[in-house]
């Protein structure tokens, strides 16, 4: 069963579509259209398994997908980059070499949980030193999973300067699809701005602080103009019937994160239980592997915030809000809750939704709800029967959503709002788990640390 809400405005859109990725399968007759964010889970054995390589150079080029002339930031002059197609199983090989001028650069494998390989994430300041101008970097990592996913940029605001696109990979040669349809398209919504990335970042970063604004485009797999009043966002929390996968009854550890908006000496933040992201200068996994304690605050995160005495629908006056870069510390095969307690944010009487994106694990989305979480009465409402397993959700404005997922993958990963702008602004944590049964790191991550 699909439930769907109708955008009221493009700013609902926004939300959800800074880069989003639908999977468009068009059904004969039964039903007009299904979107799905689908990692569908086969098991076969991966006997044809094979290396799939790329050799991509990274650089800026000229383009007008909405009629006006910009620089995008390309994969060998395309934007959105090529299409990557493999098989379940396969290994991927990408050989990235930034030519961009004076920007480094990062790629992360969005919805790929790269299992064994954490190194690969792609994600600059959590899991690998950015790539500089003029070195080039390989990723390597196998697909264990059939989906439509997308890689983008983890760097800055690269996503919106363009650097993005598909990873397509289908079911091993002999295994059935779960799903009958005619026709399959892949599309990938980006906003566009006709600022560039410089301007927008500064904006954002100072203490006379300009928002992005409403993007001047929405474009459809690299192409210009959508009317967004359109679209509508699945608000699905039940599994196909034919592919439920259990969650465990209960939870070792629920941590809640208050979402809020702040000023923190003067900068607009967002804060997560009034700490604010900011990355380290050595990424977590390099610090972790190799003991570097001075390289992020040791102090873990709160588990929560006073959920007796905020106020979430009024503008926060969080004179304790700071930007941090500690990290939670979760153990390794555990069950973990997190439920998003959104807020108001620094305009009164305002909400916003956040997209809610994790990286090297799917969760279950247990529920959602208006106002504030209620820890008694709330868990009662979760489905714990057929929950729809997902890597992004949304937070809808002064509700809460209820996830939960298996610490199951080794490394060090980061949970973040999807909109670019929002993680640039400290909308993030970061956790590890098991960063000890991490194999040996390539030092090819490590182009940052001092010796
Ligand atoms: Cu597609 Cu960290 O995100
Ligand atoms: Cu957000």
């Amino acid at each position: 069963m699909v439930e769907t809400l109708p955008f009221r405005s493009c700013m609902f859109l926004l939300a959800f579509f800074l880069i989003s990725l639908i999977t468009v399968r068009l059904y004969a007759y039964k039903y007009a259209y299904a979107y799905t964010f689908a990692t569908f889970k086969y098991k076969s054995p991966d006997s044809a398994a094979k290396n799939n390589f790329s050799q991509w150079e990274v650089k800026y080029a000229y383009k007008s997908p909405d009629c006006f002339k910009k620089l995008a930031m390309t994969i060998n002059g395309e934007s959105p980059g090529p299409t990557i197609y493999a098989q379940q199983g396969d290994t991927i090989v990408v050989n990235l070499t930034n030519s961009l001028p004076t920007e480094n650069v990062a790629l992360h494998w969005h919805g790929i949980r790269q299992i064994g390989t954490p190194w690969s994430d792609g994600t600059e300041g959590v899991t690998q030193c950015p790539i500089m101008p003029g070195d080039t970097f390989t990723y390597k990592f196998v697909v264990d999973r059939a989906g439509t996913y997308l890689y983008h940029a983890h760097y800055g605001l690269q996503i919106s300067a363009g650097l993005y696109g598909f990873i397509i990979v289908s079911v091993p040669d002999g295994v059935p699809e779960p799903f009958v349809y005619d026709h399959d398209r892949s599309i990938i919504l980006n906003d566009w701005y006709h600022a560039s990335t410089y301007e927008q970042a500064t904006g954002l970063s100072s203490i006379d602080y300009r928002w992005v604004g409403e993007p001047q485009s929405l474009l459809i797999n690299g192409r210009g103009r959508f009317n967004c009043s359109e679209l509508a966002q699945s608000r699905a929390i039940k599994a196909h019937h034919d592919f439920v996968d259990k969650p465990p009854p209960r939870s070792d550890r629920v941590i809640v994160l208050l979402n809020t908006q702040n000023l923190i000496d003067g900068y607009h933040r967002w804060s997560l239980n009034n700490r604010s992201l900011v990355l380290p200068h050595t990424p977590y996994l390099i610090a972790l592997k190799e003991n570097f304690i001075d390289a992020f605050d040791q102090n873990p995160p709160p588990d929560s915030y006073d959920i007796h005495n905020y106020d979430i629908f009024s503008v926060p006056d969080n004179v304790n809000a700071t930007s941090s870069n500690a990290i939670y510390r979760i153990s390794f095969n555990t069950t973990v809750d997190i439920i998003l307690q959104n807020a108001n944010t620094m305009i009164p009487n305002h909400s916003e939704t956040h997209p809610w994106h994790m990286h090297g694990h799917d969760f279950w989305v247990l529920g959602y709800g208006m106002n504030k979480f209620d820890k008694e009465k709330d868990p009662a409402t979760y489905n714990l029967d057929d929950p729809i397993m997902k890597n992004t959700v949304p937070l809808y404005p002064y509700g809460w959503t209820a996830l939960r997922f298996r610490v199951d993958n080794p490394g060090v990963w980061i949970f973040h709002c999807h909109i670019e702008p929002h993680l640039f602004m400290g909308m993030g944590i970061v956790f590890e788990a098991g960063v000890e049964m991490v194999g040996t790191l390539p030092t090819s991550i490590m182009g940052c640390v001092r010796s």
